[in-house]
């Protein structure tokens, strides 16, 4: 099985629970992997001083990529521990990331052209290698009709076509301040390739039962 795991930046600030992620990747039987990551809290920083400091939005973007790829060398550094073979470099582009695939059972890359988030750059992965699964590890447990640290009365599915995601997904969009569960370049290009997704709670453990296809309390099923 050909997996791309999407992996929120939020993780990177705690070396114990990278840990836990390279554990339960080591522990997990897949052909090849490919792990997308963000750049979390220090992306941020960084991108807001930038801002401070007169940066476009464009060298913004430049600034949150490079963030990604010392994280995804994080992540490489917690996995040459592992029984897997991980590649030692951090592709820049999908092509190279493939390239890559062929001499390693992992490759971990951050973000790739501005405009976009990691969830955008690891479903184009996920189409260009041609996945059986994209998961998508999050911080919530699922998607939900709205916002639900907004609307109390939002609902969480278990299941949806990609078509209903990208509906959902453009809605919550409009609403100035809410956050999205995923972006709305990553639901199209799900919508368009057809690949299985799981979006999740990124919790290391719930991996194992994203592959499974076990979403109950922890996530959402997106097949077409
Ligand atoms: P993230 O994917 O971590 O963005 O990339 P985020 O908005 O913090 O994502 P969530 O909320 O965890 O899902 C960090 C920043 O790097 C730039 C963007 O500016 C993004 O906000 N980036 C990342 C790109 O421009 N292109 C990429 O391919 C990836």
């Amino acid at each position: 099985m050909k997996i791309v795991l999407s992996l929120g930046g939020s993780v990177f600030g705690d070396v114990e629970k990278i840990k836990e992620f390279a554990k339960v990747i080591d522990e997990i039987e897949f052909d090849k992997m490919f792990i997308v990551v963000g750049g979390g809290r220090v992306a941020r920083d960084y991108i807001n001083k930038a801002r401070m400091l007169g940066a476009d939005e464009t060298l913004c973007d430049y600034i949150g990529i490079e963030i990604t790829r010392v994280n995804a060398m994080l992540m490489m550094s917690a996995l040459t521990l592992t029984s897997k073979k991980v590649a030692k470099k951090v592709p820049l582009d999908f092509v190279e990331a493939y390239e890559l695939s062929k001499v390693n059972d992992l490759v971990i890359m951050g973000g790739t052209f501005p405009g976009h988030t990691t969830d955008a750059t690891a479903a184009l992965l996920a189409e260009f290698v041609n996945a059986d699964l994209f998961l998508n590890a999050t911080s919530v447990n699922g998607v939900y009709s709205a916002d639900p640290k907004k609307y109390k009365d939002a609902k969480r599915f278990e299941k949806l076509t990609a078509k209903e995601l990208v509906e959902i997904v453009r809605k919550v969009e409009v609403k100035a301040g809410s956050s999205n569960v995923i972006d709305l370049l990553a639901a199209k290009i799900i919508e368009r390739s057809r690949i299985k997704t799981i979006i999740f709670l990124g919790e290391p453990e719930n991996i194992k039962k994203a592959i499974k296809g076990d979403v109950r309390g922890i996530g959402t099923i997106i097949e077409s």
